[in-house]
């Protein structure tokens, strides 16, 4: 095979008739892919490819070639958790293609459940209902509209079906917590389940594949909520099978220590948060530290892989606080700038640097994109570090609220 050129989007619309696709899917993917053509033993072949970082990416994997028949009516749930980064993504090219690696642990407890029933129906195009604790929420749809629309060349099936999504959280929608990982990777998990009735032979492995490789064009980090323990999602020099397009299981050897390590979620602020986190993203381009803060995420991950290993603590914290601070300060220096912390989350923060000084117990923190804390410690530690949170930072979160959440297996059709 012999990568050509990239195609003139206005004439190749006709050459793809003499492809596998069909035209109609061939113009959506013109929407939202570079595409290049192949010739291969003369024939042309349309390919599309995600091209970034000088590394090209095929996402034919994801593409359905195959006939399906419909079938009339499914009703399929599933569950999918939150995930807490340990090295953080901020900044991204299109489309949701992350401009650093990260990596994350998988929660057990903070999780989405989501429903939809498929019944078939005449007409084509998208047809759904979002529920919302039994609640019709119109306000999801331009989310999941785009969602849908980015995801329709990979799973055509869907444009044949009324979709009915019910969906719930663990967590209270107003908690400052974001639904969008589990919610996305929920969504996503339901519909590659619904896939599998219509195609034979879907492996496993293919299944968690691709349902993360959806999940990311819902929410990016969402990718990271299919496999459970620790996932990587982004490019890599030392993570060989790691990708832009999807999350991985970590491939090495974890240390047991991180098997069932523990996440208390400080509520600092119960509040939705004032600046979105596409739009702290988007403020990663031009930014005056953008490429230092890509090349430091990816040192980070080099030097975090043999910690994961060895199960040094120390180490670790020292990498995933400089992480969490390494994010809030993207924040304060990007234009415009702004703070997502509150005072509280820096009381949080000094207390939790008095209490491991005082007692060398391996707690520390990490930060999402706003001002609640998550508290990271061993399973063994967490009698003296639950008192801690008690007697020391539960006075800092709104109404007293905190979650205890811990390591999880990842999503699945329940
Ligand atoms: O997936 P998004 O677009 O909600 O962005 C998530 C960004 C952070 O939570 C701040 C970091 C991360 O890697 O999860």
């Amino acid at each position: 095979m012999e990568l050509v050129d990239t195609l003139d989007l206005g004439s190749s619309a006709a050459r793809c008739e003499s492809s596998s696709l069909s035209a109609r899917t061939f113009k959506k993917l013109l929407k939202f892919e570079k595409l290049f053509l192949i010739f291969n033993n003369g024939q042309i072949e349309v390919s599309i490819f995600v091209v970034e970082n000088f590394c090209i990416m095929n996402v034919e994997e994801f593409i359905p070639t195959k006939k399906f028949e419909l079938i009339e009516k499914a009703n399929i749930s599933c569950k999918a958790p939150s995930n807490i980064a340990l090295i953080k993504y901020w900044g991204k090219k299109n489309v949701q293609i992350p401009s650093n690696p990260s990596i994350s642990f998988t929660l057990n407890n903070c999780k989405t459940t989501t429903t939809i029933t498929f019944q078939k129906k005449t007409f084509k195009g998208f047809s759904f209902k979002f529920f919302l604790d039994g609640i019709l929420k119109d306000s999801f749809n331009l989310k999941i509209e785009i969602f849908f629309n980015r995801i329709i060349c990979y799973c055509p099936y869907l444009e044949f079906y009324d979709m009915e999504i019910n969906t719930n959280n663990t967590f209270p929608h107003s908690s400052g917590i974001a639904s969008s990982a589990s919610g996305f990777s929920a969504l996503a998990m339901c519909i590659v389940q619904f896939e599998l009735l219509l195609y034979e032979n879907i492996s496993a492995n293919y299944i968690n594949r691709k349902a993360s490789f959806l999940a990311r064009l819902g929410s990016g980090s969402a990718c990271r909520s299919i496999d459970g323990g620790l996932v990587v999602w982004g490019q890599h020099k030392d993570i060989k099978q790691s990708s832009d397009l999807l999350g991985i299981k970590f491939p090495y050897d974890v240390h047991p220590v991180f098997n069932d390590y523990q996440d208390t979620i400080l509520l600092v602020d119960k509040n939705e948060k004032q600046v979105s986190s596409s739009i702290g993203h988007n403020l990663m381009h031009n930014h005056p530290f953008a490429s230092q803060r890509f090349n430091q995420a990816n040192k980070h991950l080099s030097q975090l892989i043999p910690v994961i290993k060895s199960g040094d603590l120390f180490k670790f914290i020292k990498i995933v606080e400089s992480e969490a601070l390494t994010l809030h300060a993207m924040m304060m220096c990007s234009d415009p700038y702004f703070i997502l912390m509150k005072p509280n989350t820096i009381s949080i923060i000094n207390e939790i640097w008095d209490f491991r000084d005082s007692t060398q117990i391996p707690v520390c923190f990490t930060l999402d994109a706003g001002a609640n804390v998550h508290v990271l410690y061993p399973k063994s530690n967490a009698s003296e570090v639950n008192k801690f949170i008690d007697n020391n930072l539960a006075k800092y979160c709104q109404d007293g609220q905190f979650i205890n959440d811990h390591v999880g297996n990842g999503a699945g059709r329940i």
